[in-house]
């Protein structure tokens, strides 16, 4: 399959909708500074094959996309136990809501949501220097040294009031072990990494190679956890908007309200697509067009 035109054709087909729908993320207030009219796309096949179009070597902020690198650290890490602290069944509500930690005794339902990624946050808090590990990880993944924004971690910091309400509610169940401002400075500083399409598309590569090291082969997670770590973006990398997402794309995706969105399609390639205006549920509106042209011009799909 010839993937470089195939990217340039979708990229041409949605560059005259830039700008017409959807909102860059303003609650994040430095976020709501970054340009609308943005466009990216890159892929990487197990392979080694690349491709990439548009705006797909401007840095933006992962924000969400980061869940899946933690929750992978935390499961070499932690194995099974890790489920002690998390569900794994989709919320059905947005991404930083409240609603149902009371009545589950502050179990976040899934690793994704905001809830899910502080206890995950609070585990890698437990083991070791969590911010220099996370760099570390994601910088061997995609090949090249990634750092934090440090400007939009304060700026989160400033104003994550539901964060710290959802961190503050876990830890008076006795789910959050350490104390709550060095979770959240984990959490705040991991949303922040500033990467490009280019080098999400690589980093996300084990997750296509049975949980092999996209550059170096060497495991990263076992075939039966990159499996269950995509079973979870599939079921809930999107929050509520996963089953749409399963409808019209029909790949596990992982979003983040910088823009970004990666996919996986398992034993074939993984890939990133930007673009900053957001659809209601938090998620990339031209992103999410862009992978439903991919699939349906590919015809790559799990199912
Ligand atoms: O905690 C937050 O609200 C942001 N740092 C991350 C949210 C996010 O990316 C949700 N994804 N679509």
């Amino acid at each position: 399959m010839q993937f470089q035109p195939l990217l340039e054709d979708i990229i041409a087909t949605l560059r005259p909708e830039l700008g017409r729908a959807g909102e860059v993320a303003s609650y994040i207030p430095a976020l709501a500074r970054v340009p609308a009219e943005r466009l990216g796309i890159a892929l990487r096949t197990c392979d080694g094959e690349e491709a990439h179009a548009g705006d797909s070597t401007t840095p933006f902020s992962i924000q969400s996309i980061s869940k899946l690198f933690t929750l992978t650290l935390a499961m070499r890490e932690q194995g099974e136990a890790l489920w002690e602290r998390i569900g794994r069944e989709p919320s059905g509500n947005p991404f930083n809501s409240l609603v149902q930690l009371e009545a589950e005794m502050g179990k976040p339902r899934n690793p994704f949501i905001n809830a899910g990624a502080l206890a995950v946050a609070d585990r890698l808090v437990s083991r070791f220097d969590a911010k220099a590990q996370i760099l570390a990880f994601v910088s061997s993944l995609c090949g090249e040294a990634v750092q934090f924004d440090e400007e939009v971690a304060a700026s989160e910091a400033a104003t994550g009031y539901r964060n710290a309400a959802l961190a503050n509610f876990m830890k008076s169940f006795g789910r959050i072990d350490n104390d709550v401002a060095s979770v959240l400075d984990c959490y705040f500083h991991q949303c922040a990494l500033r990467m490009n399409c280019l080098q999400l598309a690589r980093a996300a590569g084990y997750l296509c190679r049975d949980g092999a090291h996209p550059l170096t082969g060497a495991p990263i997670l076992t075939e039966r956890q990159a499996r269950r770590v995509n079973a979870l973006m599939l079921t809930c990398g999107t929050y509520d908007a996963a089953g749409e997402f399963a409808y019209r794309i029909g790949l596990p995706c992982k979003s983040g309200v910088g823009g970004g969105i990666v996919a996986v399609v398992p034993d074939r390639l993984s890939l990133c697509v930007w673009s900053p205006a957001l659809e209601p549920s938090g998620n990339s509106l031209l992103g999410i067009k862009a992978l439903e042209l991919f699939a349906a011009k590919t015809g790559l799909s799990i199912f």
